[in-house]
């Protein structure tokens, strides 16, 4: 598949935000957060700050015209501090200015007096406290209680699984213009344009219809811009709408290190009985999902992690309790994996040590103990078209883990400071969003009258490539050559209600969307073409390298000469399709489902 963004990269020429060229009368913003991670604001003084050159304004809380919540899933989230701060790094002002460095020297003007209040960090300590974001979910499978007492060796620990920085490449950036009616459009470089309409629309109280939102690409994401590219482009807006002046904010490095949320920290107790084989007979699990001082997005990532409970095992008998504990940190947020990891890593540590008293090596338990057909997940759903066994074995052809295993060592005996190691891991996951609703996705296809084509879709081009996904999709139905294919930027005008590109799902739901919108035009193109070759049934005409067919034979007429000839016989050359991934559900109240 050819990536048209390959080459723009490589030299230089691909567009992010901050290439985007700067409208007239651009202002800068930068945003003042709090220094500290739990306390009162006692005062705030703007007045020196206000007064340097090249400082046009300073916004806080009291200058939001809507609401001041940026809260996706719960409302728990302010945009602009009031009163108190709940982790260091949350924004309480944005200072506006006439160039990055202007406001920035600003920052250090402004005055905060801060009434220091107690901090908790250790999600264990939230929990006793009764700090929950939610209360504690619980899968279960089979009977745990019975379960011990038919086990030959049981055995239990703690798990600790640390935070990771996303480091995507560009920062979080947005720059927003004011638009007629009193409107805004925003740039940003979000994951979820969607998210960030929706939002921004609720802190300017406006109607969704006045805020445009569009995405050429983003550079990098991984999760950090699925919930977190919302505030900033909320940030800008607001400064946009209230001055009737184009704003961009575009954090540094160091900014976006300090203020954004990262990968959710697990603290977990695991209990593991295994039969004398090494056959898992019960696992009971209580994870401790780090949540920070905020929703964001940690209930649904701790729905993520009860799914993925067992990994690639199938376990009879389970007990998975799972809390979402608020702690004064920078709310945890989307990171690759999405909770999954965290649950995986449990289990794999649990197999390791049950490895140790059992003397039996740890890979031996992986491969017994393998999910196959129709086994059953915690969450009721069963394992189809199972290939477990056959992908361990493969890997196992292809890498000789166990040669790798003995080589370390091998290694390790010989050197006293350096160390290697090494470990297998089979992996599960599950590709869709957990929230059965989030399966949608809408395209947008036009065929112009030189037969060349324009795409918009949900999907945002990340650098995971989607766009060439997309492309491949559309070239492929229309059997057509992908160089007549553009994909445009994602713009909530133009694709409404667009789900995050997230959940591994964007190629899956954007390209059959696309495959839709392409097959309602390719169907018109039919009866245009039965028409233009004087042959009454457009079902036996067929498109193939450009070329358009009758009952599977060649005729002359080729892809421009038959959308060239349609637009002047008025066919509809344009079409949106809608696709939703069918057979999903999931019931919360029993925690069963097919997600
Ligand atoms: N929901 C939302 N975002 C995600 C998910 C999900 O289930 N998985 C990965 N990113
Ligand atoms: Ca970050």
């Amino acid at each position: 598949m050819k990536n048209s963004d390959v080459l723009l990269h490589v030299t230089g020429r691909s567009v992010f935000l901050d290439d985007i060229p700067q409208p007239e009368g651009l202002l800068h913003a930068a945003v003042f957060a709090s220094p500290k991670s739990h306390g009162n604001i006692k005062k705030l003084n703007l007045t020196n700050a206000k007064s340097l050159d090249g400082i046009v304004d300073i916004f806080t809380h009291e200058d939001i015209p809507g609401e001041n919540q940026i809260g996706g899933i719960i409302r728990d989230e302010v945009l602009l501090a009031n009163d108190h701060v709940l982790f260091a790094g949350e924004p309480i002002a944005l200072v506006v200015g006439t160039s990055r460095i202007a406001v920035r020297k600003a920052l250090k003007a402004i005055k905060l007096e801060i009434d220091f209040l107690p901090v908790i960090t250790d999600p264990r300590e939230a929990f006793k406290k009764g700090e929950l974001i939610i209360p504690p979910r619980t899968f279960s499978l089979g009977n745990i209680e019975n379960a011990w007492n038919e086990c030959d060796i049981i055995v239990e620990g703690q798990v600790e699984s640390g935070s990771q920085e996303h480091f995507y490449m560009e920062p979080q950036s947005a720059m927003a213009l004011p638009r007629e009616g009193g409107g805004v459009m925003i740039y940003s470089s979000t994951q979820a344009p969607t998210a960030v309409q929706r939002i921004a629309a609720r802190v300017l109280g406006l109607p969704m219809h006045l805020v445009e939102v569009d995405v050429r690409r983003i550079g990098g994401g991984f999760g950090g811009k699925e919930d977190q590219a919302t505030a900033w482009a909320c940030l800008a807006a607001l400064a946009a709408f209230k001055l009737n002046k184009p704003v961009k904010l575009v954090l540094d490095r160091r900014e976006d290190i300090s203020m954004t949320g990262k990968r959710h920290p697990y603290t977990s107790d695991f209990k593991i009985g295994l039969k004398k084989d090494g056959t898992i007979h019960a696992y009971e699990v209580m994870y401790y999902q780090n949540a920070g001082a905020a929703t964001d997005l940690s209930t649904a990532i701790l729905e993520r992690t009860l799914f993925h409970v067992t990994n690639s095992y199938f376990i009879p008998n389970v007990k998975a309790t799972a809390a979402s504990c608020r702690t004064n940190l920078p709310p945890f947020t989307a990171f690759r994996g999405f909770g999954g990891p965290q649950a995986m890593f449990v289990i794999e540590a649990a197999i390791y040590k049950a490895s140790e008293a059992l003397k039996i090596p740890a890979s031996l338990i992986q491969q017994k103990n393998l999910l196959e057909e129709n086994s059953t997940f915690p969450y009721g759903q069963k394992a189809k078209n199972c290939n477990a066994r056959e992908c361990w074995q493969e890997a196992e052809k292809h890498f000789k883990p166990a040669d790798i295993l003995r080589e370390t060592e091998a290694f390790n005996a010989q050197n006293a400071q350096y160390k290697k190691g090494a470990a297998i891991m089979p992996i599960c996951f599950g590709i869709s969003f957990t929230n059965t609703a989030l399966n949608q996705a809408g395209a947008l296809v036009h065929v112009y009258t030189d037969g060349s084509v324009g795409i918009s879709t949900a999907a945002i081009e990340m650098g995971q490539g989607v766009n060439m996904k997309i492309r491949h999709v559309a070239a492929q139905t229309f059997s057509i050559s992908e160089d007549r294919i553009r994909i445009e930027s994602t713009n909530t005008t133009r694709i409404a209600n667009t789900s995050p590109t997230a959940a591994s799902s964007g190629a899956d739901l954007n390209g059959k969307a696309t495959e839709i919108a392409c097959n309602i035009i390719k169907e018109h193109l039919k009866r245009a073409a039965s028409d233009i070759l004087n042959h009454p049934f457009p079902e036996d005409i067929g498109f193939k390298n450009e070329k358009v067919y009758c009952r599977d034979i060649e005729t002359d007429l080729t892809w421009e000469k038959l959308i060239d000839t349609a637009y002047w016989k008025r066919v509809n050359l344009s079409a949106h399709g809608f696709y939703a991934t069918p057979r999903l559900y999931f019931d919360r109240t029993v925690e069963k489902g097919d997600p």
